[in-house]
């Protein structure tokens, strides 16, 4: 089966479609992005335009939008969720670089290592908070639930996945639950926002939260995949932080399960005690790609996206649900 299943080229997805369409709605979101970014403390807009003048995907902030318009949405009013929803992305990497110790983010030295760990934390705070001010200035309550709920939820898988850290033996139902927290959280309430934005039902706004969920979770798994098979150069942050972090990612647990005896010792040593040399990435590198780990870690992310696809089945067929199924591929087979 398995074998079968290899045969079988993945699809590969693309963003070009949704960023053409989406054009004139994420002008307007940038443009309120810089807007909201501003303040009188000027480490703010200084710390904070090195991260987000660095581009990004912005693919939550796409997320609303395209769910907006699918969900039949005709105005602006899923513009300043999607600002939010960025803004609550941007956050949380600024925490996250602080709390993972990364270097690079974004192609550019992380903020953390230039204005120092407490002004990362708290200009995080303060993007936090423009969020929040933007999303009560769109009067919707089921949307500020929504993203509030989420905020709530990212910080709980962050938190949970650090007491997590050097266990070898963690189980898939409990990374899956961090990374649904951590990751699939978010892109589900981007989607969810944007369908509420444009006044969809609770059908086919739990629709398109099923698909950001599945989405984000994709995302998620292909990212850690990444941080084994990836380069600085496209990723824009350097590969193997997670192993020198010591997080069990799947890739690594099904790693440490498919090699067995043989290298309990190495693996007992590099992620258990996290004594490392720099050799150990590169062993460890081997043993996720020679073991499959890495190829079932994406198999399992694809998946995830086909039962997203399977989720936007609630629209009729058109460009915008097109265009989001083609993310869904993107998801798995990007590589930035
Ligand atoms: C990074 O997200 C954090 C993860 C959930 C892995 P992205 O890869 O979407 O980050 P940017 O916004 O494009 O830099
Ligand atoms: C991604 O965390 C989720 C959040 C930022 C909340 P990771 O630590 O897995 O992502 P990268 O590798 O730093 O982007
Ligand atoms: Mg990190
Ligand atoms: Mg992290």
């Amino acid at each position: 089966m398995d074998a079968v299943k290899a045969a079988i080229p993945r699809p590969v997805g693309s963003v070009d479609r949704l960023v053409r369409l989406a054009r004139s709605d994420m002008d307007g979101v940038d443009a309120l992005i810089v807007a909201r970014m501003q303040s009188p403390v000027s480490v703010i807009p200084l710390l904070a335009e090195h991260l987000i003048a660095a581009g990004g995907k912005r693919l939550r902030p796409l997320l609303t939008v395209a769910s907006a318009r699918l969900a039949g949405g005709k105005g602006d009013a899923a513009l300043k969720l999607a600002a939010a929803v960025e803004f609550i992305h941007t956050a949380t990497l600024l925490h996250d670089d602080v709390v993972d110790s990364s270097q690079l983010r974004r192609g550019k030295v992380a903020a953390h290592l230039i204005w120092g760990a407490p002004s990362s934390v708290l200009v995080g705070d303060f993007l936090y908070a423009r969020a929040f001010e933007l999303m009560v200035e769109t009067g919707s309550m089921r949307a500020l639930h929504i993203l509030a709920r989420a905020s709530r939820v990212i910080a709980e898988g962050e938190v949970l996945q650090l007491t997590r850290a050097h266990d070898l033996k963690l189980s898939q139902t409990t990374y899956l639950e961090i990374i649904s927290a951590k990751t699939a959280e978010l892109f589900a309430a981007a989607a969810e926002a944007g369908a509420v934005s444009a006044g969809a039902d609770e059908r086919r706004a739990a629709a398109l939260r099923e698909f950001g969920h599945s989405l984000g979770i994709a995302f998620q798994l292909a990212d850690d995949a990444l941080d084994y098979a990836g380069s600085a150069e496209t990723l824009g942050k350097n590969a193997g932080d997670d192993f020198r972090e010591g997080k069990a990612t799947l890739p690594l647990l099904l790693a440490i399960g498919r090699s067995g005896a043989r290298e309990a010792d190495f693996w007992e040593r590099v992620i258990g005690r996290k004594e490392q040399t720099e050799a150990d990435f590169r062993r460890a590198r081997e043993l996720v790609v020679g073991t499959g780990a890495l190829e079932a870690t994406l198999d399992l992310a694809a998946d995830h996206a086909d039962a997203g696809k399977a989720a936007l089945a609630a629209f009729p067929a058109g460009e915008w649900r097109e265009a989001l199924e083609s993310l869904a591929d993107f998801a798995v087979s990007r590589r930035a």
